[in-house]
């Protein structure tokens, strides 16, 4: 059953009638669309352009559809329909009579499939911004539980003393930027694409401010052929996932390594590894692993997106149905992902005692030796020499820079005097100067 064919003399071939079948996905998106016709129908009364009585008889037609669905009395058969929009209608007039025909007066799949697809993003967008919001929850209580100094890395070796909580806020500034990202995507599409019709909107004097309101817009688009033709915002959504899977990954790396025998700073929950077939010993960050490479199918999402729009005159062209493989699995892959990280995160035992003693191998406190000689009035070049030096006898001496006795250590240069050993302690590291401020550090607001 489909929407069209009066100028056709011949059915579709098969294999382009599979081919061009977008509702097994756009299915994902019933209530979207339904609810968008909805709008439009009570529209149409409201304005005249289809009698009151109909236009009620229309809604209560799609308001029934929508309550069979969700209470899964109807199914939507892939093969029946060539995509959502022909289930609706098709359904609609099935149920009610002739009347039904009258929905699409004054609309094209093109402005429905817009207005379907921003109410979609905007419901998963939403979703996935209380997400982040747990994530970055976790996160600040993990820390907070765990108020432990560990080394700080640059190029993966050790180099200035932090905390635990200061490393996992990093974390929490970025996904409180994702969020950002994800509510200015959500700010910038939040225009109503419905009435542009086809592309150049219809003869009929449609109330596009009334379908804004109705579906909870901010305003109507203002250009026709840009409503039918935008898919910048899948693209931004796109773009926002993509930088959580990003950051989602960083973080999952970091906590492959910590669990590693390697490092040993933390132990995964049973519930989030795996064991080898093979090895019985064997534990492995799995959950972690999963969420590193799931990155990589979320990217190429945004990669595919920007591919499919960049060559495409306007207006709406085939191609573009195509989005919807696109930012659905997107968005699944992020939603779950986000979810995973967080309960990995939350039952992740901290082994305090491991990340603690870490920082004593290194030399984590040179630079900040370095920072007593220029308190002591040498230039920081000169200072830097100096500690590069004493790293060098430690290195021979096989000892830490604390253990070196006063006496010895004051050969590097007399200015060194008894408040050596302040500046080399790692709590008090974290109490001088700007450094003060490395202890959380979240602005969580
Ligand atoms: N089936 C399309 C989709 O799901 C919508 C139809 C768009 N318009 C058209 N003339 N085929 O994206």
């Amino acid at each position: 059953m489909k929407l069209w064919g009066g100028r056709f003399t011949k059915e579709e071939d098969l294999e382009m009638k599979e081919f061009d079948n977008s509702l097994p996905l756009g299915k994902k998106y019933y209530e979207e669309d339904i609810t968008g016709s909805i709008a439009h129908a009570k529209m149409l009364g409201e304005a005249g352009i289809i009698k009151p009585s109909e236009s009620q008889e229309i809604v209560e037609g799609l308001q029934e559809i929508l309550d069979e669905l969700n209470a899964g009395e109807l199914s939507i058969d892939e093969d029946a329909f060539e995509d959502i929009h022909s289930f609706t209608e098709i359904t609609l007039t099935q149920k009610i009579g002739e009347v039904g025909k009258k929905l699409h007066t004054a609309r094209s799949r093109n402005d429905q499939v817009a207005v379907d697809t921003k109410l979609y993003c905007r419901k998963r967008g939403n979703q996935l911004i209380q997400k982040v919001e747990a994530l970055v929850k976790t996160l600040v209580e993990k820390g907070k539980q765990n108020p432990v100094l560990m080394p700080g890395y640059t190029h993966l070796q050790r180099a200035q003393v932090v905390t635990f909580q200061y490393h996992l806020g990093a974390y929490a500034e970025m996904f409180l930027r994702d969020k950002k990202r994800l509510l200015n995507a959500l700010d910038i599409m939040n225009e109503n694409p419905l009435g542009a019709g086809a592309l150049a909107g219809s003869t009929h004097a449609i109330d596009r401010k009334r379908t804004t309101e109705l579906l909870g817009f901010k305003k109507p688009c203002n250009n026709f052929m840009d409503a039918v033709s935008d898919r910048d915002y899948v693209i931004e959504l796109l773009s926002a996932c993509s930088l959580i899977a990003m950051h989602l990954s960083r973080l999952s790396e970091e906590l492959i390594l910590w669990c590693s025998q390697e490092f040993r700073f933390v132990t995964m929950d049973d519930a989030y590894a795996t064991g080898s077939s093979m090895m019985p010993q064997k534990k492995n960050p799995d959950a972690a692993e999963l969420i590193r490479g799931n990155a990589g199918l979320t990217i190429g999402s945004l990669v595919s997106m920007l591919t499919i729009m960049k060559g495409l005159p306007l207006t709406y062209n085939k191609d573009m149905q195509l989005d919807k493989q696109s930012f659905i699995a997107a968005f699944d892959r992020t939603e779950k992902t986000l979810s995973l990280m967080e309960k990995m995160i939350r039952t992740l035992q901290v082994n305090q005692e491991n990340m603690r003693n870490a920082v004593k191998d290194g030399f984590l406190n040179a630079t900040d030796l370095a920072d007593y000689l220029v308190k002591n009035g040498m230039a920081f070049r000169d200072a830097h020499d100096v500690v590069g030096k004493v790293v060098l006898y430690c290195e021979k001496n096989k000892c830490t820079i604390e253990d070196i006795p006063l006496e010895k250590i004051r050969t590097f240069s007399e200015t060194i005097d008894e408040g050596i050993f302040d500046y080399l302690d790692y709590e008090n590291s974290l109490k001088k100067g700007v450094k003060s401020e490395i202890i959380w550090g979240v602005d969580n607001e």
